[in-house]
């Protein structure tokens, strides 16, 4: 069985569709450990209920984002995941971090990649106009949501949205994408050649 630890910085609400995902069967893999950046996370929350152990990495209390990188990436190494999922880390990963699990660590995006990178993805297709939205599961490199993709699911944009609508509404198939990939990751279905990602 492999070794999982979510990463996440807010209501964590894709990390409880992972553990959801777990519990009933879907996703053969176990939770070892919650991370956070965070220490108000609703996320810590849904780790207690779940008795998932935690690990916060309170970023305000470090001088500066290299040192707070270091306990982070400690952290990590010690958590000693097969994967680790970022699910809403509101932080761009170091390339310590990053080099230090190569192939082992994915993110949800709540657009349609490679359109929408960085914070705030709902509102920039809102504005935009476009007419289809998404959400991807990608592997992290050292790029800004560029790496190599894994899932994407597609949402309309209807003509009576506004931004949290249709957050609201691409977040339903977040909470179907990620512990899908998580699946297919944890039965070894995933091949990364090049920028391609070949689903077994
Ligand atoms: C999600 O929209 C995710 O795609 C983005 O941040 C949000 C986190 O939501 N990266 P939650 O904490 O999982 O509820």
């Amino acid at each position: 069985m492999k070794r999982i630890a979510v990463v996440a910085s807010g209501r964590g609400s894709n990390f409880q569709a992972v553990i959801d995902a777990i519990r009933n069967g879907k996703v053969p893999a176990e939770c070892v450990a919650l991370i956070t950046d965070n220490p108000k996370a609703y996320a810590l929350e849904r780790a207690k209920m779940s008795g998932i152990p935690c690990r916060i990495i309170d970023y305000a209390t470090f001088p500066s984002r290299e040192v707070y990188e270091r306990a982070l990436l400690a952290t990590m190494q010690d958590v000693n995941a097969d994967l680790f999922v970022l699910a809403g880390y509101m932080r761009i990963l170091g390339a310590s971090i990053v080099k230090a699990f190569p192939g082992k660590m994915i993110n949800i995006h709540p657009a349609l990649l490679p359109a929408f990178t960085g914070l705030h993805a709902q509102r920039q297709a809102f504005q935009y106009g476009v007419k289809v939205s998404g959400c991807t599961v990608h592997f992290v490199d050292e790029s800004l949501d560029g790496g190599p993709i894994i899932l994407q699911q597609c949402v309309p944009v209807l003509e009576t949205d506004d931004e949290d609508a249709l957050a609201e509404r691409i977040l339903m198939h977040e909470h179907e994408c990620l512990p899908e990939a998580i699946r297919l990751f944890c039965e070894d279905r995933l091949v990364i050649e090049g920028r391609k990602v070949r689903v077994l």
